[in-house]
Formats: structure tokens, C-alpha cells, sequence
């Protein structure tokens, strides 16, 4: 019996390593990607190692570049926001991580994968609901749901009965969960478990604070082809490097905070602290480079479907139909979301202050106070706003024969 485990390298994952070998008493095979989390990765195969992974049975995978080309960036196609707000960072990372995993256990034949995501979140659903859908038959281990390791001394006694290492500072209790990639930084749980309470400023580790940001503003240039960024500042950029290159921007303006109460898919409403610095900017600059490219019935639709899909992407459906249906339409109407967008970044703020294209539906002859273009004739507004005004004189003389 072989099991794939999405392994960090961190203490909790090696404490499932070790869990997997002495209680299943299974093979096991780590599986560690690169998203941008930026931590190293060679330390994670050494721990392997050091647990006893055979060299064949460890995969590491720098997965940047596809996570931003073929998630991140679709997603923002559809200016994916959850419940007003979350940019969906951590999301959006879990079926690629479900998809690689099953890719491996493929590769070496095994019939079982493996997360640490807890029973109580929104990860679990995720990672399986991507396993299930490209492997029906797998066989999932979830420990979080199964183990008696429920406090942190018995999981420090387990560790410590089976060699493996503890950094100091993860002897106590850690006082909150992060996720990390090139997207955003999450951080949940334990002090920022009452939504009474601000977040304290150590939670914060990928933007200034805003207040403590320059006093002079940043500008810069965005260019999109067909409604994905390609360049700042007219250098061409791969989707990771263009993405790591805002994060870098947004961070030193303290740009992309949010201390946000969701609505978890399992049932529970739960607090977090967001920091998503270059996904705010791309944000901005992509609703920027729609309002002159998009027309108003087909920005008006997307804006509608909008909620839809990052629903779908939050709750995990992101290889179903529906997500797949939905990304085809918002895909379509891309076709012209090209051109340069101009934004000035300011203490916490993106801005968009220029936006330009060729294939711009705004017309300066059409909208000018000044004489205008033959296109537009004055005197048709007049009849448009009567018909309009049909229904409404009809409902006011109703109103008014009934003396109300
Ligand atoms: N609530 C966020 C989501 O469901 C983040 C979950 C993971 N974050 C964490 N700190 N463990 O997408
Ligand atoms: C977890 O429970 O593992 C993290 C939080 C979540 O998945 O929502």
C-alpha cells in the first residue's frame, strides 16, 4: 500500500508522515510544490529523508508558473471575489495541489493520497472534492479526522517518540494557522479567533502597514492581453515573475489587507486576516482595462455570474462542469480585454488614474459635453425616456386616482 501526502516539510505534516508509516503501516511518498510560499524546499526533502522517504519517493515540484497562468489568472479573468472580499488565495492553490497528487500517485502506483487540512475548514473539501474528480477510485486519508493526537502535547510526545524535529518556537502552541503562496497569506485561528478583537500586528508578514508607507505615491503601468497581465512598465513579464513583481509594489505600499468574517462551506462562519498585496493591484487594473473594453451587456452578465463562480472556486468545485461552463463564458469575453492601464499606488489605496486600447468602445465624439458626433442625436432621448417612462406615469396616475 502506497500513500501520496501533500508534505510541507513543516512539524504537523511529519508528524502525518510518521502517523501514515506507523499506523497504516503504509509506503509513503511526499509530495512538496513550490507556489510562492517562499520558503526553501531543500529542507523538506532532507526531513523526508530523515523520516525514512526512500530518494525515489519524494517529489518537489515548482508549480509557480502554472498555478498563476492556468489559476490565478483564469480566476481573475472572472474578477473572482468571495462574499465582497476574499480574493480566494488559498482556494484557488488547493486543486492544483489535489490535481499533482494524483498525478504522482498515477505515476508510482499508489492507490491512497493524504492532506493536513483539519475536519472542521474549507481545505479538506477542497483537496478531496479535486481527488475524487480526477481519480473516482482513490482512497483518501485524512488524519486530522481520524487521529487521537487532538491537543498539542500529545502531538509533541508523538513527535518526540519518533525522532523527529522540533524547532523551538514550535514546542508551544503556535498562536495562528497560515497559508502561504504567490497569490496571498492567510492567517486564522487562536488569537484571531474573536472577531471583537483587531489583529494584532505580528499576524502581518507580506505588506507594510499602511500608515507606516511612503509619503509620495508609486505609479506604474499594467498591460493586458486578452484579460490577462502581460507587463509592467512595458516589460514583459511570465505570469509568476509579473505576479511577484505586485506583490513586491503592493507590499511596500501596504497594499491588500483584510480582516474579513466568511462564511465557511462546511456550516461555520470563521475569521481571518488576508494579505493578497499584487492580487489587489491586478484587481483594480483589470476592472480597469474592462470598463473601456467590455461592452455593458456582456461586463453587466460577468458581473452577475461573478458571484457564482467564486462561490464554485471557494466551495471547491473547481474541476465541475459548472466552473468549467462559467470560465468558457467569462473566457469569451476577454477576446478584447487588451491595452495599458495606469495606477498610482498610495498608503494602502490602488488607484487607476489612465486606461487606454485599441480596441477602447469609448468615444470621446459620443460622450463630450461639447457639439457632438451624428451617431447621437439629442432629440431620440426624448422619445427613450418617454417609453421608459410609460409603466411609472401609469403606476403615478394609479397612485394618484386612489388618493395615495
Ligand atoms: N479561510 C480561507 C479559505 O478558506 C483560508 C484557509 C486556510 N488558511 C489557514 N490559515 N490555514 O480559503
Ligand atoms: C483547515 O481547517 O485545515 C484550515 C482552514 C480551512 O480549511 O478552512
Amino acid at each position: 500500500k502506497k500513500v501520496v501526502l501533500a508534505y510541507s516539510g513543516g512539524l504537523d505534516t511529519s508528524i502525518i508522515l510518521k502517523w501514515l508509516q506507523t499506523t497504516y503501516g503504509c509506503e509513503v511518498v511526499t509530495f512538496t510544490a513550490d507556489l510562492g510560499q517562499g520558503e526553501e524546499l531543500e529542507p523538506a526533502r532532507q526531513k523526508a529523508l530523515l523520516l525514512g522517504i526512500k530518494p525515489e519517493n519524494i517529489f518537489i515540484e515548482d508549480l509557480r508558473e502554472e498555478f498563476v497562468r492556468d489559476y490565478v489568472f483564469p480566476m481573475f479573468r472572472a474578477n473572482a471575489v468571495y462574499e465582497g472580499q476574499y480574493l480566494l488565495g488559498t482556494s484557488i492553490a488547493r486543486p492544483l495541489i489535489g490535481k499533482k497528487q494524483i498525478e504522482i500517485a498515477e505515476k508510482v502506483g499508489a492507490d491512497a493520497v493524504c492532506h493536513g487540512a483539519t475536519g472542521k475548514g474549507n481545505d479538506q473539501v477542497r483537496f478531496e472534492l479535486a481527488y475524487y474528480a480526477l481519480k473516482p477510485d482513490v482512497k483518501v486519508i485524512a488524519p486530522w479526522r481520524e487521529w487521537d493526537l487532538t491537543s498539542r502535547t500529545k502531538l509533541i510526545e508523538f513527535a518526540e517518540q519518533h525522532q523527529i524535529p522540533i524547532a523551538k518556537d514550535k514546542r508551544g502552541e503556535a498562536p495562528f494557522s497560515t497559508d502561504a503562496n504567490l497569490l496571498h497569506t492567510s492567517s486564522e485561528g487562536k488569537v484571531l479567533e474573536d472577531p471583537a478583537q483587531d489583529v494584532p500586528d505580528y499576524v502581518f508578514s507580506r505588506t507594510v502597514n499602511p500608515e507606516d508607507a511612503p509619503n509620495h505615491a508609486t505609479f506604474l503601468t499594467v498591460d493586458f492581453e486578452r484579460g490577462d497581465a502581460v507587463a509592467i512598465d512595458g516589460v514583459k513579464l511570465s505570469p509568476a515573475t509579473l505576479l511577484a513583481k505586485l506583490n513586491d509594489l503592493g507590499r511596500v505600499n501596504g497594499i491588500g489587507r483584510l480582516d474579513l468574517v466568511e462564511n465557511r462551506y462546511v456550516g461555520m462562519k470563521s475569521r481571518g486576516m488576508y494579505e493578497t498585496p499584487g492580487g489587489t493591484i491586478l484587481l483594480a487594473a483589470h476592472r480597469g482595462i474592462e470598463s473601456i473594453t467590455l461592452d455593458r451587456g456582456a461586463g453587466h452578465l460577468k458581473d452577475e455570474l461573478m458571484p457564482k463562480y467564486a462561490e464554485l472556486v471557494y466551495n471547491g468545485f473547481w474541476f465541475a462542469p459548472e466552473r468549467e461552463m462559467l470560465q468558457a463564458a467569462i473566457d469569451k469575453s476577454q477576446e478584447f480585454v487588451t491595452g495599458r492601464v495606469r495606477l498610482k499606488l498610495y498608503k494602502g489605496n490602488v488607484t487607476v488614474v489612465g486606461r487606454e486600447s485599441p480596441y477602447s468602445l469609448y468615444d470621446q465624439e459620443l460622450v463630450t459635453f461639447e457639439e457632438g458626433a451624428v451617431a447621437y442625436d439629442q432629440h431620440d432621448a426624448q422619445g427613450f425616456i418617454k417609453l421608459n417612462a410609460l409603466r411609472l406615469r401609469t403606476l403615478g396616475q394609479r397612485k394618484k386616482r386612489m388618493g395615495k
